[in-house]
């Protein structure tokens, strides 16, 4: 939540930060501003309600020469969205200027320690403490370096920042710190750069630099030493061999390509993702997956596996319990990490625990495997994101490939990350004896063919588009399913909400007769995902239920499901495939459905309102 850039170099760096900042817009956009240090020795703040586009208009109309800045798009945690609580904020004397990405958790003390100091604050924030500790402590204790102010001023903070820091007196170097929130560097010829992620140096450099929770790094830029970056741990020592790495996206892989929006894009990409995930897993010894680097001994005594993920990659997380409880024979526990995080868990030196997590910076996702550790358990992280925060904290990971995923509804990264559940369990199926090498085998090609199936739902989008109207004039929907389809529901459910704002329930259909059977009436939409599987006859009697009391019934069922057309008002078709995978096909009819929706009612598709991509606060 909240993106922030900074550049120092031999350019402008308006251009970058802008650019930047719209590339990290996903991260929250209810306002946006930036911070210029002029060479002649002051500061300029520009920012304003609204999106990053708002902001360029604004920075349009000034002409200021300035070759290093600050700048930040905002989700807000601590006061209302407005120009006043729109980042960077600054001291008293407006010399300095912060931007923040996290929460400052004890800033109503240190605001009211700053008060009593004669210090006044302009916005109802917890970012703005950060602005006047650092000028308390330049005036004092620091004696005007402003890497010691830093230093002083961390030390008084508990909960999660990435910051950046500009001082009017330094117009060439920028601070930036990091403790739980994620904050990437990188050099070039042409300046220092830092961000909320990689995506924001695309096309710039895919040398990246990571920086470790705890440390501070001061950036600058002379024409005699060109660009520098200096990373200090929070004791002042100097860390002589930062933690780097190599990007292989491509630039075009983070824009919209020609499609109308990022979220059409990458519901398209998915059957490249799969098929990219697929290449070279199956080797004559089975399921390649070396990322694991765990023993046959070590798999043989996995007693239980918790899978701890939030939102979409949750529902993966339920799929994926299915399929290796039912393949590898492994107890699994699945737990959303907000809950999980206060909870008590059963942990021996022989308990996997697997995160799930497509950005690898949800915060309640990396507090559950920081709780595992300590625990004792290993860590697995699923995740897409190379060089995340989750691909660190854990001791193995399976990176999805799928490429950057800027939609805030989940798409690709969620059947990605089904299919590298099935790798997986496919993987502990073979190594545990529960399943013969044939088998896995057969199951890896049947797997081979999904991208094909996918294919085939994306030419159907004409079905989701034609089951539009049944949701134009609703206020709420359901979405009922069994089995793997009650998982597919709930996803479908997630998507719709979240995009086209109408309120939509997931229930297990046989559980609906326990209560929600009572939302329905004439015309009430519901979505019942009935593909052709064990359960197919059960669900097509849930169908008839909720027909007989006026439902509008949007069925997703299997080409030549005579039965389940006969009583259904729309039909979503998908290919027969086998089950355990028809829940990674279907999906995507659901994904083009709460798009289809959210279009019909004039939502904005990649930022929904109030949300974020990374959510990096709890
Ligand atoms: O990056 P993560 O997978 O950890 O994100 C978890 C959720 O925030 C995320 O899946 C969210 O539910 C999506 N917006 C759903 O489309």
């Amino acid at each position: 939540m909240c993106g922030i850039v900074g550049y120092t170099g031999k350019n402008q760096a308006l251009p970058f930060l802008l650019n930047g900042l719209a590339t990290l817009e996903y991260r929250g956009y209810d306002s946006a501003g930036v911070a210029l240090v002029s060479g002649a020795g002051s500061i300029e703040q520009i920012k304003c309600l609204g999106r990053v586009a708002a902001l360029k208009k604004l920075c349009e109309e000034i002409t200021v020469d300035a070759t290093c800045g600050i700048a930040h798009t905002r989700w807000a945690t601590h006061g209302e969205p407005s120009n006043f609580n729109a980042h960077p904020h600054s001291d008293c004397s407006g010399q300095l200027s912060v931007v923040h990405n996290g929460i400052i958790e004890n800033y109503q003390e240190l605001k009211q320690e700053l008060e009593k100091a004669g210090h006044s604050f302009k916005s109802s924030t917890d970012t703005e403490v950060i602005a006047h500790l650092l000028e308390e402590n330049l005036q004092h204790e620091a004696h005007g370096d402003m890497l010691v102010a830093l230093q002083l001023a961390i030390s008084r903070l508990t909960g999660s920042w990435a910051l950046g820091v500009v001082e009017a007196r330094e117009p060439h170097t920028l601070y930036v710190a990091r403790s739980g929130s994620p904050l990437v560097l990188a050099t070039t010829e042409d300046g220092a750069y830092a961000a909320s992620d990689i995506t924001a140096f695309a096309g710039i450099t895919n040398h990246v630099v990571n920086m470790e929770d705890g440390q501070i790094a001061r950036l600058s830029y002379s024409k005699d030493s060109g660009a520098t970056c200096k990373i200090f741990e929070s004791d002042g020592t100097s860390v002589s061999n930062p933690d780097t790495f190599d990007i292989d996206w491509d630039a075009s892989a983070a824009t919209m390509g020609g499609y109308p929006d990022f979220m059409a894009k990458e519901i398209a990409e998915q059957p490249e993702a799969v098929r990219r995930l697929l290449k070279n897993r199956l080797t004559p010894d089975g399921i390649r997956l070396d990322e694991l680097d765990i023993s046959t001994d070590e798999i043989a005594a996995i007693d239980r596996i918790y899978i701890v993920a939030c939102g979409t990659s949750y529902h993966v997380g339920l799929y994926a319990r299915t399929i290796i409880e039912s393949w590898a024979r492994i107890p699994v526990i699945v737990a959303q990490a907000s809950e999980f995080n206060y909870e008590e868990v059963l942990v021996t030196q022989h308990t996997l625990c697997i995160i799930i997590t497509q950005s690898g910076e949800t915060a309640d996702t990396l507090a559950s495997a920081r709780k595992m550790h300590a625990a004792g358990a290993k860590v697995l992280a699923i995740t897409n994101v190379v060089g995340s925060s989750a691909a660190r904290e854990a001791d193995a990971v399976v990176y999805v490939q799928a490429g950057p995923e800027v939609s805030v509804a989940s798409t690709k990264a969620y059947t990605a990350q089904m299919v590298a559940a099935v790798l997986l369990a496919l993987f502990l199926a073979e190594k545990t004896g529960n399943m013969r090498l044939k088998e896995v085998c057969t199951k890896f090609q049947e797997l081979e063919r999904v991208p094909q199936l996918i294919e085939e739902v994306l030419t159907r989008g004409w079905q989701d588009e034609a089951a539009t109207p049944a949701f134009i004039e609703a206020n709420s929907s359901l979405f009922l399913g069994r089995g793997f389809g009650a998982t597919t529901a709930a996803e479908g459910a997630l998507k719709l909400k979240e995009i086209s704002y109408l309120h939509a329930e997931s229930y297990p259909a046989g559980e609906m007769k326990h209560g929600p059977i009572a939302l329905i009436d004439q015309g009430f939409p519901v979505v019942v995902v009935c593909p052709d599987d064990h359960v197919r006859y059960k669900t097509i009697s849930n169908i008839e239920e909720v027909k007989a009391r006026g439902a509008v019934v949007i069925a997703l069922a299997t080409d030549g499901d005579q039965k389940v057309a006969q009583i259904s008002d729309y039909l979503l078709l998908v290919p027969a495939a086998p089950e355990y995978f028809s829940p990674i096909v279907g999906v995507v009819h659901l994904q083009m459905l709460a798009r289809f929706v959210a279009l019909a009612r004039g939502c904005d598709i990649d930022k929904p309102r109030n949300l974020a991509k990374s959510v990096t606060v709890e």
